[in-house]
């Protein structure tokens, strides 16, 4: 398993919504993204696997009325922590491979911006399939190959070392059996310089991590020259859907 650098989410959990806050338009929009690529309905028994502070299962239960509480499971217990209890959500403390292999039945299932720390795609997709029911969906959300953000030039590069590509992960999926469809979504973001800045101080992206504190003093730097004429930094997000259906 490739597990978070030097514990990532124990570091960022406290400020991971904080982080995400500036626009809770952007999580509404993605969420309900989610829910049509889903087809969601209430009568739906749903898995976020991957879930982190539960961010995404929180905005869906505002958007539907779902019967079953939300199975979230995370390996980390600092990211579960933040998941208010209650009897809506329902928080495993669990790597998602293990949890894929455990005996259950679903009607959907997604992850969602989790995918690069798990190794064993294939058996994970494979183990997926078991634990759908025919005509169930499994929704995989990733950032595309390359990323468009205005990070420094090495922060850049590593990521597109790391991020698995969306066309390989398809082609795992249909070696499986599942009927997949794709869509890239755009979301135009929108940050004062000052806030981008310290999101990339607090290493906001699991990537970020990897750089010591005097490496990302020179990326801020570097970024620093590069937009010093700027007080807003503009730029794209780009997520990958990818909608992997078993067939009836
Ligand atoms: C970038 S966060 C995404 C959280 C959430 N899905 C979201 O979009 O806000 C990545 C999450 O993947 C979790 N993770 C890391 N390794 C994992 C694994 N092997 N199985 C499942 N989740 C894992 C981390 O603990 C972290 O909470």
């Amino acid at each position: 398993m490739n597990y978070p650098s030097k514990n990532h989410y124990t570091n960022i959990a406290n400020i991971y919504d904080n982080l995400w806050s500036y626009s809770p338009e952007y999580i509404k929009f993605t969420t309900q993204k989610i829910i049509e690529h889903l087809h969601l309905i209430s009568t739906d028994t749903l898995v976020d696997i991957g879930c982190g502070t539960g961010i995404y299962s929180k905005e869906i239960l505002k958007h539907i009325q779902l019967q079953q509480p939300i199975i979230c499971v995370d390996p980390s217990a600092e990211m579960l922590e933040k998941i208010p209890a209650n009897s809506r959500l329902n928080p495993i403390k669990m790597d998602g491979v293990r949890f894929s292999q455990k005996l259950g039945f679903y009607d959907k299932i997604f992850l969602k911006e989790a995918i690069h720390y798990i190794e064993e795609k294939f058996l994970l997709f494979q183990n997926l399939w078991q634990r759908l029911i025919p005509g169930g969906i499994f929704l995989l959300l990733l950032l595309p190959p390359i990323i468009e953000y205005p990070l420094f030039a090495k922060a850049l590069e590593l990521y597109e070392k790391k991020q698995p590509h969306y066309q390989e992960l398809i082609d795992l999926l249909q070696k499986v059996g599942f009927a997949v469809d794709s869509d890239i979504i755009e979301y135009p973001l929108e940050f004062p310089k000052s806030q981008y800045f310290a999101m990339v101080e607090n290493r906001y992206m699991f990537f970020l991590s990897e750089f010591n504190d005097t490496e990302l003093a020179a990326g801020l730097k570097e970024m620093e020259e590069k937009y010093q004429d700027k007080s807003v930094l503009k730029f794209s997000d780009h997520m990958v859907f990818i909608a992997a259906t078993k067939p009836e």
